[in-house]
């Protein structure tokens, strides 16, 4: 009995969704800390295609409770709206819980992030539009709104009538853009918190209990750690803490308390929205890779850009998180490549070779990746189920990438379904 963190090493979308379903199986708890409905984590069950935003990926086969943490900024339409996407499909959603804690994101923040992104002042991000900032903003200036206040009448009015105040003059003055109606919202999120009601209770105390009573529990990280706040691109990230530290604030429970620490990276790199991208592939290889891997945002559909893997970035992505079990995803989409290229170090503009991250992000444009060759293979690897059945080219390629790092794979994924994965050693 145990507990496991499952965080993204690159900028997202390295299939988190897939291996959180798959461990979610033997998980008494699957837990969201950090994000919002910005996420989309795609599991595929047989042919049946599942996209988690919001809820944790566990909600498909945990036969425990799902909850969504304090960490997470919760858009409660979103919510809704995929809970009765999953009801329709006659499944039960009576196990998943909200923080009382959690941040609600409101219909000013999904404004205010639009209206950024539209400005034509060269500084977007490229973000999914879903009022991800705004709210963090928001619960960081201590005027955000929290799940619980939509079951107090009073404060809710109260906190809606402050905020409006200072967006509404944005808007209008700034922006030139139309003011929002207290009523309106009041009345929409007071109905909202009727009818969540039940879904909305305190968290942290029922995941330590759960700790101290050695169940196992699953947190699902969205997002990567090149997207973190304080250790990705910025300002080319997201507004919170996708790494294992961002667990402990995200869900109230102690770092002496987390145990498995489990990588995702894909066996390429992908990115979506704006910001560096050492490793990009600008050629028709790059694209090939988005035709063969689908690779188009499961949240935005926007084409995701495509590139080699970056051991550079996945070091300084491993060393913050603290991992100690690797899966590398997406194996089965570099087939038919026949020679590979792994970035192992950057070229500065000043001719400097270094093997480290930077944190000078405009300096990132300008650095050249070394690259280390590695011979491809031809075979069809979906099928592969045991390590042994990969061709020695491929086996060559992950163990590249565990001596580099100094970490173990354990777990190979090598299709999109539930099933298609060569696991190397039991976690659970
Ligand atoms: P997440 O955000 O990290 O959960 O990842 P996404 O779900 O956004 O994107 C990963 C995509 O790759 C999804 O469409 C998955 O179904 C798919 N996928 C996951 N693992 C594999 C794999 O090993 N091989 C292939 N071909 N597809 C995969
Ligand atoms: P999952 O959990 C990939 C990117 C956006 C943008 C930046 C900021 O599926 O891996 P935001 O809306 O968060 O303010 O956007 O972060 N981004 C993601 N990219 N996968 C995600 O989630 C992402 N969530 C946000 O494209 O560049
Ligand atoms: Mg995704």
């Amino acid at each position: 009995m145990s507990t496991y963190v499952v965080v993204g090493l690159q900028y997202g979308d390295e299939g988190k969704g897939k291996i959180t379903d798959v461990l979610s199986a033997k998980s008494d708890y699957v837990v969201r800390f950090q994000g919002g409905d910005n996420a989309g984590h795609t599991v595929y069950v047989g042919d049946e295609k599942f996209v988690l935003h919001l809820l944790p990926s566990g909600v498909l086969q945990c036969k425990g409770k799902c909850i969504i943490a304090n960490g997470v900024v919760v858009n409660p339409k979103a919510f809704m709206k995929e809970i009765a996407q999953l009801e329709e499909k006659g499944m039960k959603t009576d196990h998943v819980f909200i923080s009382r804690r959690a941040h609600v994101i409101m219909p000013y923040h999904i404004l205010l992030d639009t209206y950024r992104e539209e400005d034509e002042d060269g500084t977007q991000i490229g973000t999914t539009k879903k009022g991800i900032g705004p709210c963090y903003e928001d619960k960081i200036s201590r005027v955000g709104i929290r799940m619980v206040d939509l079951l107090n009448p009073e404060v809710l009015r109260e906190k809606i009538e402050k905020n409006l105040k200072t967006k509404n003059s944005l808007f209008e003055k700034y922006f030139g853009k139309p003011t929002l109606d207290i009523d309106e919202i009041y009345n929409e999120f007071i109905e909202i918190g009727e009818k969540l009601k039940d879904r909305i209770v305190d968290t942290e105390v029922e995941l330590n209990q759960a700790i101290h009573d050695g169940k196992n529990i699953l947190f699902e990280g969205a997002q990567a750690l090149m997207l973190d706040i304080d250790f990705g691109t910025y300002p080319f990230v997201t507004s919170s803490s996708p790494s294992t530290g961002g667990v402990c604030t995200g869900a109230g429970v102690p770092p002496t308390s987390l145990q498995n620490l489990i990588g995702v990276a894909k066996a390429y790199t992908t990115r979506v929205g704006h910001g560096p991208f050492p490793t990009e592939l600008h050629d028709e290889l790059g694209e090939n890779i988005r035709k063969i891997g689908h690779e188009f945002g499961a949240t935005t559909g926007r084409p995701r850009r495509t590139g080699w893997l970056d051991l550079v970035s996945l070091k300084h992505a491993t060393m913050i998180n603290g991992i100690n079990n690797l899966v590398i995803t997406k194996l089965d989409v570099l087939s038919g490549i026949p020679l590979l290229k792994i970035a192992t170090h950057y070229r500065t503009e000043d001719g400097k070779i270094i093997d480290y991250f930077t944190s000078s992000t405009t300096k990132l444009y300008n650095y050249e990746p070394i690259y280390q060759e590695l011979e491809g293979w031809t075979e069809d690897i979906s099928h592969a189920r045991t390590y042994d059945e990969l061709p020695a080219n491929a086996k060559k390629y992950i163990e590249f990438i565990e001596q580099y790092l100094g970490i173990s794979v354990y777990l190979v994924s090598v299709g999109p379904e539930r099933s298609q994965n060569i696991i190397r050693k039991e976690l659970f």
